[in-house]
């Protein structure tokens, strides 16, 4: 299937493993810690006009923890971790992942990214039941390529189904980093992306 590749953000130079949809020009990237804890950190990559983007952190729409992320009428970062049973819309996740939003999130009026840690999001209940930290692993991506969620800074909002919506591997060896405090400290301190 479509295999994510390493890329180095050109704004804060932390090295991802990152999928790239070359049609509309959209990145979901992931970064993981040494074995034995249960976070990582991702980050989306969208031209500015670009609705919402998100992934499944289990491959399957279906049972697994959605993160989906956008920004809103102001530039500013927007998370929304959700899930659903069935192939409708998905509801919030009140349990389970916690995410942050790190800095260098947000929209220059050209191009929007939204980088997040997420923690505690490794293993779940139901669905694929986690992410393979030894190997291939399959994600989830989806987006709408043009329309914001309708109340665009609550995480809450309804938004409307992707128009782009498959899955790709990602080997999360090779998306390990041994700095991985120093590249999520980095991330931490860096500047929001502002108009
Ligand atoms: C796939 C419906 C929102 C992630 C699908 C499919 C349907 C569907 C019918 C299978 C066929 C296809 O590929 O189009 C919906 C509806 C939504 C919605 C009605 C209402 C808003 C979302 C959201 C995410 C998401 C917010 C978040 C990331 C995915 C993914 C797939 C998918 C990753 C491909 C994997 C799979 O087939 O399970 N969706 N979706 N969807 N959807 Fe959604």
């Amino acid at each position: 299937g479509q295999q994510a590749a390493r890329w180095c953000d050109g704004l804060t130079s932390v090295c991802f493993w990152r999928f790239h949809e070359p049609t509309l020009d959209i990145g979901w990237g992931y970064l993981f810690p040494q074995p034995g804890r249960n976070e990582l950190i991702a980050i989306y990559t969208a031209p500015a006009g670009v609705g919402w983007i998100g992934n499944s952190l289990g491959g399957s729409m279906r049972a697994n923890p959605l993160i989906i992320g956008w920004t809103d009428e102001s530039s500013k970062p927007v998370i929304s971790v959700r899930s659903t049973a069935n192939y409708a819309p998905p509801q919030l996740l009140r349990t389970g992942p916690k995410v942050t939003i790190l800095g260098s999130s947000g929209s220059n009026g050209t191009h929007q990214r939204i980088v997040y840690r997420c923690e505690n999001c490794t293993t779940w209940t139901g669905g694929s039941g986690g992410i393979n930290l030894n190997g291939n692993h399959v994600f989830g991506y989806a987006s709408h390529a043009a329309i914001k969620p309708i109340d665009s800074s609550n995480p809450d909002s309804t938004l409307y189904q992707h128009t782009i919506a498959s899955m790709h591997q990602l080997n999360t060896v090779n998306a390990r980093s041994a700095d991985y405090d120093a590249d999520l400290a980095k991330l931490v301190n860096a500047a929001p992306l502002v108009p």
